[in-house]
C-alpha cells in the first residue's frame, strides 16, 4: 500500500455535530500530525460514560462539532518531528491523562497529573498549538481530550499516547485505554487497600467494576457492590462482588445501611465510580470513623459542588480522588502484561461489539444501562 506519511487522510468517523444530536457518520479530512505529534490508524474503541457525559455538554472542554471517543488501540501510521517514542508500525493505546516525562507534575513520584493535560484544556477541543487537524464539508472539526478515537485515523500529541507490546488483541485492551484502568488504580494505587478490608464499590459500571476487580486482586474481604440497576449483580458477581446492595430497595440512605451491614463500623474504603455528587457524600459517611477513606473515581457535571460536612473529616474520615486510577500512563503496558497473563480481566467486560456506524446505538445501549462495555471497530 502506497504511503500516506506526510498527506491529508480521507476517512470514515463519528462526528458530534451538536451537544446531544445523533452523531453521523462522515467522511473526514486527517491532517498529517505536526511536530511532536503522531497519526494512528485506530483498531478498536471502547465507549466509555465520559464520551456520553461530552455529547450530553456536561463536561466543560467540549467543543462542537466534534470527533469523540478516547479509549482506543491503534497503530502508528506517521509521526510529526521530534517523536522519538514510538515508530510507524508500533501498538499504541490513546491516553487522555498525559505523560510529558517533563514537567514538575511527572517528576514527582507522587502524583500521575501532567502539566500538558491543564494546558491541552486551555485549548477546549484543539491541540495544544490551538489548532484542530480534522475537517468535513469544509468545516473545522474539534478534537475531544486530544485523543478523538472515534475517527479511523487522528492525530494525538506527544505524551497522549502510551505504547505497547503488538501481540496483544487491540480489540480487548482497548478497555485499559480509560474506563476499566480508572476503576482499578483506585483501590490498587490510590488507596493501596490492605488484605482482608471490608470495601464499598458504588456503580458497577466498567468503571465500578474495575475498582472491585483491584479490591479482589488486593485481597479485599468484603465487597459490598452497590447499584440501582439490579441487572448488575449477577456480573458483579463474577468480578468479587460478595454483597451486592440496592440502594432503591431500602428505607434508609444507603450510609445507614452500610453502616448496618457492618455492625455500626462502616467501610475500610469506599469508591464512588458514578459521577454523582450526592453519592460521593453517601460514600464518604459509609465510611468507618477515624481511618476509612473514600476515593472519587467519576466524573460529576461541571459546576457541581460536594456538600460535606466537616465533622465527617474532623472524626478522621479521608476523602480522596485520582484521574485514570493514581496510574501513569507508563504503568499501563503492565496491565497489558497482566491481561496477557490472565491476571486480570477484560474479556467480561465487553457485553457488545459493534461497527462505528453503530454509534448511536452504542450510545443508546450506555443510556439504557444495557451495557458495561460496547467496542467498535472501522
Ligand atoms: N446509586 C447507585 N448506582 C448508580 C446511581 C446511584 N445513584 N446512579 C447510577 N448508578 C449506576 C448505574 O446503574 C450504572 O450501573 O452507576 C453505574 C454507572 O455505570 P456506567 O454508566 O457504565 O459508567 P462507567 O463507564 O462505569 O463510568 C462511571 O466514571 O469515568 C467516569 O465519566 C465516567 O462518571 C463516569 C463514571
Ligand atoms: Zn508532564
Ligand atoms: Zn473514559
Amino acid at each position: 500500500m502506497a504511503s500516506t506519511k506526510g498527506q491529508v487522510i480521507k476517512c470514515k468517523a463519528a462526528v458530534a455535530w451538536e451537544k446531544n444530536q445523533p452523531m453521523t457518520i462522515e467522511e473526514i479530512e486527517v491532517a498529517p500530525p505536526k511536530a511532536k505529534e503522531i497519526r494512528i490508524k485506530v483498531i478498536a474503541t471502547g465507549l466509555c460514560h465520559s464520551d456520553l457525559s461530552a455529547w450530553k455538554g456536561i463536561l466543560p472542554f467540549t467543543k462542537f462539532p466534534c470527533v469523540l471517543g478516547h479509549e482506543a488501540s491503534g497503530i502508528v501510521e506517521s509521526v510529526g518531528e521530534g517523536i522519538t517514542s514510538v515508530k510507524e508500525g508500533d501498538h499504541v493505546l490513546s491516553s487522555f491523562l498525559p505523560q510529558c516525562n517533563e514537567c514538575p507534575m511527572c517528576k514527582s513520584p507522587n502524583s500521575n497529573m501532567c502539566v500538558k493535560f491543564f494546558e491541552s484544556l486551555g485549548y477546549p477541543g484543539m491541540l495544544l498549538d490551538g489548532t484542530s487537524r480534522f475537517s468535513c464539508k469544509g468545516k473545522t472539526v474539534h478534537h475531544f481530550v486530544a485523543c478523538s478515537t472515534f475517527a479511523q485515523y487522528t492525530v494525538i500529541p506527544h505524551g497522549f499516547f502510551t505504547k505497547i507490546r503488538n501481540d496483544a488483541p487491540m480489540e480487548k485492551i482497548c478497555l485499559l485505554s480509560c474506563g476499566v484502568t480508572t476503576g482499578y488504580g483506585g483501590p490498587v494505587k490510590v488507596a493501596k487497600i490492605k488484605p482482608g478490608s471490608t470495601c464499598a464499590v458504588f456503580g458497577l459500571g466498567a468503571v465500578g467494576l474495575g475498582a472491585v476487580m483491584g479490591c479482589k486482586r488486593q485481597g479485599a474481604g468484603k465487597i459490598f457492590g452497590v447499584d440501582i440497576n439490579n441487572d448488575k449483580k449477577e456480573i458483579a458477581k463474577t468480578f468479587g462482588v460478595t454483597d451486592f446492595v440496592n440502594p432503591t430497595e431500602h428505607q434508609k440512605p444507603i450510609d445507614q445501611v452500610l453502616m448496618d451491614l457492618t455492625q455500626q463500623v462502616g467501610c475500610d474504603y469506599t469508591f464512588e465510580c458514578i459521577g454523582n455528587v450526592g453519592v460521593i457524600q453517601s460514600a464518604l459517611a459509609a465510611c468507618r470513623v477515624g481511618e476509612g477513606q473514600c476515593v472519587v473515581i467519576g466524573v460529576p457535571p461541571s459546576g457541581t459542588n460536594i456538600a460535606v460536612d466537616p465533622m465527617q473529616l474532623l472524626f478522621g474520615r479521608v476523602l480522596t480522588g485520582c484521574f485514570f486510577g493514581g496510574l501513569e500512563p507508563s504503568e499501563v503496558p503492565a496491565l497489558v502484561d497482566d491481561y496477557m497473563q490472565k491476571k486480570i480481566m477484560l474479556d467480561e467486560f465487553i457485553t457488545h461489539t459493534l461497527s462505528i456506524d453503530d454509534v448511536n446505538k452504542a450510545f443508546d445501549y450506555l443510556i439504557q444501562g444495557k451495557t458495561l462495555k460496547t467496542v467498535m471497530h472501522f
